[in-house]
């Protein structure tokens, strides 16, 4: 389990079991918004496990989110290491901070904690995502935590258009 500070209060980042797929599916009804970008706007258990079966084929950590009293607020995926079979590359490959959650700093807390916990793997060396190029908000949010774009706008199999981001792990020696 990770822990992210967010002021005062504590939040718990651990992998979705069984037990919580209710409560994702609950947070993806929550980010329907951002779900509205790409090819299918409406959360269902099937997005929620066919999201969870993809983070599993390529070696991901599929999270929740949740606030010190147990209560689910977003899904993180990363993979931790070896990605696209490159062992110095981890990726971050999902983020959903529920509406109602957003904008308190929140994603920049999971964003830091996960960034520490990929950084724990000296091998590993930068941490790559992606960005919707019809989601300024996020764009910002990212380039704001230290990310960089890296590629031009490129379509992808699901019909979306990103550019790839990238940010170096800086350890201190
Ligand atoms: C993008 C996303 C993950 C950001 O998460 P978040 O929790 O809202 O992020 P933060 O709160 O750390 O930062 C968001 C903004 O809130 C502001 N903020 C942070 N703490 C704040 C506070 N205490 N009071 C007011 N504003 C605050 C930040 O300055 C930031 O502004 P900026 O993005 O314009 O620079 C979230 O909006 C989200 O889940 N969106 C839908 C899904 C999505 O787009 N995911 C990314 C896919 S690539």
């Amino acid at each position: 389990m990770i822990s992210a500070k967010i002021r005062d209060n504590v939040l718990e980042i651990r992998p979705v079991t069984q037990d919580d797929l209710d409560a994702v599916l609950e947070v993806y009804r929550l980010c329907e918004d951002f779900l509205a970008l790409g090819p299918v706007a409406t959360a269902s258990m099937d997005m929620v496990l066919e999201d969870i079966e993809m983070s599993k084929k390529q070696g991901g950590v599929f999270c929740g989110i949740y606030t010190a009293d147990g209560k689910p607020i977003g899904v993180v995926d990363y993979v931790p290491n070896n990605y696209q079979g490159n062992p110095q590359a981890a990726c971050l490959c999902l983020l959903m901070i529920a509406s109602p959650f957003r904008n308190q700093g929140i994603g920049k807390a999971v964003v830091e904690a996960v960034e520490y916990e990929i950084s724990k793997d000296t091998r590993v060396t930068t941490v790559l995502s992606g960005v919707q190029v019809n989601n300024p908000r996020a764009m910002r949010f990212w380039q704001r935590t230290g990310y960089r774009v890296i590629s031009e706008p490129r379509l992808r199999p699901d019909q979306t258009t990103a550019v790839d981001l990238q940010k170096d792990i800086n350890r201190m020696v």
